[in-house]
């Protein structure tokens, strides 16, 4: 009997430092660093199970079996823990998200952070944070940022093995809350991996890259110090510079809606007044409003009151991608 099979979960993260556009798509090495924080309450639970019965790899989220897009890109992360391993066998593999999937929250991060732990364990493989960061990216360049914990770095580099995420601070080290304003609950429209092939298509794109690293430096340094003014602007304006090129690739992709304007308008308005808050977008219409900790009550009653967000999720710093159960046994 065979039971190579391990459960891990990761939480997803918000970039303050933008990667957008890739330097080699199919190894997903990004054009630029960014740097991110783990969200905390929200998680993504998986469990991977190799089973030599199987004829084919096997995905469901939530106990629903998934698309077949969904399940062949699954399916060809998985070809790299076999070939990791020296396996064949295929997997099944069950997928759950603390959070809902219609919210708009990029789950691929803590999906393919967690899929890379669950899949490596039930494998047999031993990875350290770094292998692990490495093998993540391949499933989706975000995912290298939910293995380690807290607020993490992901470094660009021209090779497969210099590209991983590494902790740059624990997840105590600052109590920064995430107020995720929802304004729409469609699922978005150009996926994050095809707005990356079209980053290169902007004539900002090499404007952005060039000035990435300095302003990670300011990221950082702002994190450190726990300088929210510091870190206001800088994550402010990397938001900014991603959506410019964005708007300016061929053809251009358009992500904010009214209410996403309305929520950027605010904040700006409460900041003039003194509270501590910026705001920062994916590649989808929610904003993520970041504050302290001590105002995120008043944030989020404040940003429930604007027309157009129809609820706000909370989330404080996570820890690590982690297993939850193991069980490697070949008899
Ligand atoms: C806008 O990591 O989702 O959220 O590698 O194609 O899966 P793939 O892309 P993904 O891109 C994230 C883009 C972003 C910015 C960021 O998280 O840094």
């Amino acid at each position: 009997m065979t039971d190579q099979a391990a459960t891990a979960r990761a939480h997803p993260n918000i970039a303050f430092i933008k990667y957008w556009g890739n330097r080699d798509e199919v190894l997903r090495l990004p054009a630029n660093s960014s740097l991110s924080m783990n969200l905390g309450e929200l998680h993504t639970t998986t469990t991977v199970q190799f089973d030599p019965s199987l004829a084919k790899d096997e995905l469901s989220l939530k106990g629903k079996a998934a698309e077949p897009g969904q399940t062949a890109r699954v399916s060809q992360f998985l070809d790299l823990v076999r070939q990791m391993a020296g396996s064949n066998t295929f997997a099944r593999v069950e997928s759950e998200n603390n959070f809902p999937s219609g919210a708009g929250i990029a789950s691929s991060s803590s999906a393919f952070a967690a899929l890379a732990l669950a899949a490596s364990a039930a494998v047999g493989l031993t990875l350290d944070e770094q292998a692990l960061s490495q093998l993540a990216r391949r499933g989706s360049g975000s995912a290298s940022r939910s293995v380690p914990g807290g607020f993490v770095e992901w470094r660009a580099a021209d090779r497969d093995e210099d590209s991983y995420a590494f902790s740059i601070a624990p997840a105590e080290h600052w109590a920064l809350t995430d107020c995720i304003a929802i304004v729409s609950e469609q699922h978005k429209s150009t996926g994050s991996t095809q707005g990356h092939s079209l980053a290169a298509t902007s004539p900002l794109q090499a404007a952005r890259v060039q000035g990435a690293e300095q302003r990670l430096e300011l990221c950082r340094a702002a994190i450190m110090n726990k300088d929210f003014a510091a870190f206001a602007q800088v994550v402010e304006l990397d938001c900014h510079l991603m959506h410019a090129v964005m708007m300016t690739s061929q053809p251009g992709l358009h992500y904010w809606l009214p209410a996403s304007v309305a929520v950027m308008q605010a904040v700006r308005d409460w900041r003039s007044a003194g509270i501590p808050v910026c705001y920062t977008l994916d590649a989808g219409p929610n904003i993520h409003v970041l504050c302290p900790v001590e105002v995120a009550d008043r944030v989020t009653r404040q940003l429930q009151e604007i027309d157009g967000v129809l609820r706000v999720l909370g989330s404080g710093p996570g820890g690590p991608a982690r297993l939850v159960t193991q069980a490697n046994r070949i008899e």
